[in-house]
């Protein structure tokens, strides 16, 4: 695992044979939504290793006992429009109690800017842990702008969960916001002309979806 204090890459052999399939042209819509689901549990299981917890006294069949509870309020699970839905779906069994955000952006086909379209956020997000989710991290410029109307909105404990990123999407977001960590299930060598991940896979929304 490639791990510092602002960028994890998950390694482990399911979560690699997972991306192969994920990466794979042949991999239809069906067979492609179940695999992002699995890789987002892989690789939450790492990205929320440190949501703070707190003690509470519990009555088991057998006794009392101290034990490990979450603590604070609900996290907030944010999900970038449309892709990140299927990520939020995911964290969302995880921890079921999580409120939901969605920030619309797609990014113009011409400048490859993000272009926002929606927003609605839980409320009390100040206090709230966020988990912020994307499948794609290409150039960053949706995951900036959407850090940035987080941020704007009074949100202090981001973190950005993306299943591929690239070196040039995870500086992007460390030059805008230089302590927000990011966790991947694989980082990519790099970007295309056209501004897609490369080897990637393709356009996560349209392959979620079957829109191609
Ligand atoms: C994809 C992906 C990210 C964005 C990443 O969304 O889900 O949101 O591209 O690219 P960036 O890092 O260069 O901003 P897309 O714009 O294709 O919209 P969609 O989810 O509606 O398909
Ligand atoms: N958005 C995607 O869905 N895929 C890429 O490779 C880049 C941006």
């Amino acid at each position: 695992m490639t791990n510092s204090a602002i960028l994890t890459v998950v390694d482990h052999p399911l979560v690699s044979h997972k991306i192969t399939l994920l990466r794979d042209v042949r991999t239809e819509p069906g067979a492609f939504r179940a695999l992002c689901r699995e890789i987002t549990f892989l690789i939450a299981y790492e990205a929320l290793r440190d949501l703070p917890t707190k003690t509470v006294e519990v009555e088991t069949p057998i006794t009392t006992t101290e034990a490990i509870s979450l603590r604070g309020p609900a996290p907030a699970i944010v999900g970038i429009l449309r892709a990140g839905l299927i990520m939020v779906d995911a964290i969302l069994e995880l921890v079921p109690h999580g409120r939901v955000g969605h920030l619309g952006m797609y990014r113009d086909p011409e400048t490859h800017l993000p272009v926002e379209y929606y927003g609605k956020l839980p409320t009390r997000i100040d206090e709230r842990e966020v988990i912020l989710v994307d499948p794609m991290l290409a150039t960053g410029g949706s995951a900036v702008a959407a850090i940035d109307k987080l941020k704007t909105d009074g949100a202090k404990k981001i973190r950005l969960l993306s299943i591929i990123g690239c070196p040039e999407g995870v500086a992007a977001v460390h030059a805008s916001h230089p302590d927000l960590p990011i966790t991947l299930a694989a980082l990519d060598e790099r970007l295309n002309e056209n501004a897609y991940i490369v080897p990637g896979l393709g356009d996560a929304g349209d392959r979620i979806y079957g829109t191609l």
